[in-house]
């Protein structure tokens, strides 16, 4: 078997975390504005999602928009928050009539009510699917998100001496998840950029040049392929 392909024998990752990054500079490649490149890279999740489905992924969780992505020019912002706002629109029936159970990790404060209202509906309306869960990361900072829950477990009164880890993790956006066993990102950078912060503790991290609307079916079979290939210890020795 070839390193670069998936061996169906072999444990694939139960949960995988994309940091889609490289829109941009795509768009750039084909003198098109930075818009086309977030349009294309929309286009895309749909692939790599269907692929990770027939991988028997069990959560995607894609980062769309960070805490600190409101800090870009207001045109992007604006374009980013209509792309969303219609891909749920067009998107939804789709992604349900398939099993989709959308999830959506982050902040709705600050976002439209409008959009707030899309987001919740979605994932009510597809709660109970269970072919793959597709977490959208939006509005999303990790840091952000552990003081969330540090707040929230505050609130409720807790001990401190009832503190735990796995506390912490239920009072999490991904509550309920399993933790990334695999972070990609595209784009050529070596960061995690506040992305799944405290769930990727152990995470394997792969990065590829490749931007992200070019990456399509097969770089994501390469990329479990080489999550196959690797030794995770969690800390320990391996077995002699
Ligand atoms: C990074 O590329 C990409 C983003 C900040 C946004 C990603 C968002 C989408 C693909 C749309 C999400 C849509 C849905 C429906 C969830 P970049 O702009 O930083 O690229 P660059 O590094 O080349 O400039």
């Amino acid at each position: 078997m070839a390193a670069d392909q998936v061996n169906e024998e072999r444990e694939t990752p139960r949960h995988i975390g994309i940091i889609m990054d490289g829109n941009g500079r795509w768009a750039k490649s084909r003198g098109l504005p930075r818009m086309a490149g977030h349009r294309a890279g929309t286009k895309n999740i749909r692939r790599v999602l269907r692929e990770a489905a027939d991988l028997n992924i069990e959560v995607l969780t894609i980062y769309a928009f960070s805490t600190e992505n409101w800090g870009r020019p207001q045109a992007e912002v604006s374009h980013l928050m209509r792309l969303i706002s219609q891909s749920i629109r067009n998107e939804l029936d789709d992604l349900d009539a398939n099993g989709v159970q959308i999830r959506h990790s982050g902040r709705l404060a600050g976002v439209s009510k409008y959009l707030q209202k899309q987001i919740q509906g979605a994932v009510e309306r597809t709660k109970n699917n269970n072919k793959i869960v597709l977490n959208v990361a939006f509005n999303y900072g990790g840091r952000a998100e552990i003081v969330d829950a540090i707040s929230q477990i505050i609130a409720e009164g807790t001990k401190s001496d009832e503190v735990t880890e796995d506390l912490v993790s239920r009072h999490l956006y991904t509550a309920g998840l399993p933790d990334p066993d695999m972070i990609i990102r595209t784009g050529g950078e070596y960061r995690l950029s506040n992305f799944l912060t405290w769930q990727a503790a152990y995470a394997e991290y792969y990065a590829t040049p490749t931007l992200w609307p070019d990456f399509d079916e097969e770089e994501l079979r390469a990329a479990v392929a080489v999550f196959q290939g690797r030794d995770r210890r969690y800390g320990l020795v391996k077995d002699s």
